[in-house]
């Protein structure tokens, strides 16, 4: 059988491709979590054939259209989801938003756990909501894991509400069941909800398996679980997804909280429906092949970075690396001008810590590299990130 081509290279610019825009010619951004390889084969045909048929009104999901996400999900992660529990949305962050503006009033506390994709920091402090940063411990690897006693200081201040990212962006941790289990212990101690943003799940790597917060017990009635094909099957510019709750009452609130925002469940954009169905169908090969492709440039990146003052965990999911640079003692123009003579552009540390990312001048720990593309890319981009490296250190 026939391989799927994880080597050419695109070229986004003329594409306004948000990553590419106004990036000088000679840098790479590995800045975006989206990714520099075509969405599978059979999506673009499904789109193909769909355009082809000139009429766009307006379409809703089909029996087929529910059925494909659900056997997605029990293929891939072993779950079955009931018909009944599955809300389609608009996406992601629009989902996170609505449950944690159908959970809370202004004035409520928020948790999110830190670091964190900044967005979704943004999330926890949005129409006067007060976000509480659970800040996550580092374990002796370097990497990272819950930081329990203070997620319970958080609850005990009156918090109800933990947005979660699992797997987690930044960091690449993919959560596991007994780490999850401490956190659903304070959350049912503490009669809170969690809404749970798995859009990474699908892109776990092997030995990593993902674990639904919602499947422990006495987790499923007060859980949300919000997820995407955007990431697994790149196409983020599609915006469509799923939330899954059993709690008939939230999901019904979840619901009305979509519309009231503009969003009628069922009735998605067409070509992001066709875009979910065909992926969901047909793109499992893909996605399998796709995650050789990124442990391989996984472990490639970590060849480059061995022996440097810098140190990165290997991740377990994703396409994101989370890079500790805190012994180069570098503030951000610092940071920026050492990635910009190696020829890459990537996100600063601070931007997963806080939701203020402008103006911040201070000390950088971390920088991240989002790092799903062809290795004629990436190959050349961390030979001349480890040489401008040991140039300056
Ligand atoms: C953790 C996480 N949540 C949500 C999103 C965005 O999801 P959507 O485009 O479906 O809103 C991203 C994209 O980078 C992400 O990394």
């Amino acid at each position: 059988m026939e391989k799927y081509d994880f080597e050419s290279v695109m070229d986004r610019r003329p594409y306004t491709a948000c990553k590419w825009l106004d990036v000088p010619e000679g840098i790479l951004p590995m800045t975006i979590a989206d990714m520099e390889f075509a969405s599978p084969p059979e999506v673009l045909e499904a789109l193909h054939r769909r355009v082809d048929f000139a009429n766009y009104g307006y379409t809703l999901m089909n029996d087929g259209d529910y059925q494909a996400v659900i056997d997605f999900v029990k293929w891939r992660h072993g779950i079955t989801i009931p018909r009944e529990h599955l809300l389609a949305t608009p996406g992601v962050l629009y989902t996170m938003r609505c449950a944690m503006y159908m959970l809370t009033q202004p004035g409520d506390k928020v948790v999110v756990q830190t670091p964190l994709h900044t967005p979704s920091i943004k999330t926890a402090g949005m129409q006067g909501r007060i976000p509480l940063k659970n800040w996550m411990r580092r374990t002796e690897d370097g990497n990272y894991t819950f930081d329990l006693e203070d997620l319970e200081k958080h609850f005990r201040s009156g918090a109800r509400v933990l947005l979660m990212c699992s797997p987690n962006n930044p960091t690449g941790r993919v959560w596991t069941k007994t780490e999850l289990e401490g956190v659903a212990d304070l959350v049912k101690r503490y009669d809170a909800t969690v809404v749970s943003d798995e859009i990474h799940r699908d892109l776990v790597y092997a030995g990593h398996p993902h674990c639904e917060i919602a499947s422990l017990p006495g987790m499923a009635d007060r859980t949300i679980t919000v997820f995407s094909p955007s990431k697994t099957f790149n196409f983020g510019g599609i915006h469509i997804g799923s939330a899954v709750t059993a709690n008939e009452t939230l999901r019904e609130k979840l619901r009305a909280k979509l519309y009231e925002f503009g969003h009628e469940c069922g009735r998605p954009p067409l070509f992001s429906l066709t875009a979910q169905t065909a992926a969901y169908r047909h793109g499992r090969r893909w996605m399998e092949e796709l995650l050789v492709q990124l442990e391989a440039n996984a472990d490639l990146m970590l060849h480059y970075l061995e022996g440097l003052p810098v140190r990165a965990c290997r991740p377990e999911a994703s396409f994101l690396m989370w890079v500790d640079c805190s012994e180069l003692k570098l503030d951000t123009a610092g940071l920026r001008s050492l990635l910009a003579e190696a020829g890459i552009a990537a996100d600063p540390g601070h931007y997963y810590d806080t939701a203020d990312i402008q103006g911040y001048t201070g000390e950088q720990h971390h920088f991240r590299l989002a790092f799903g593309m062809p290795r004629a890319m990436l190959e050349p981009a961390m030979d001349r990130l480890r040489k401008t490296i040991r140039k300056h250190f």
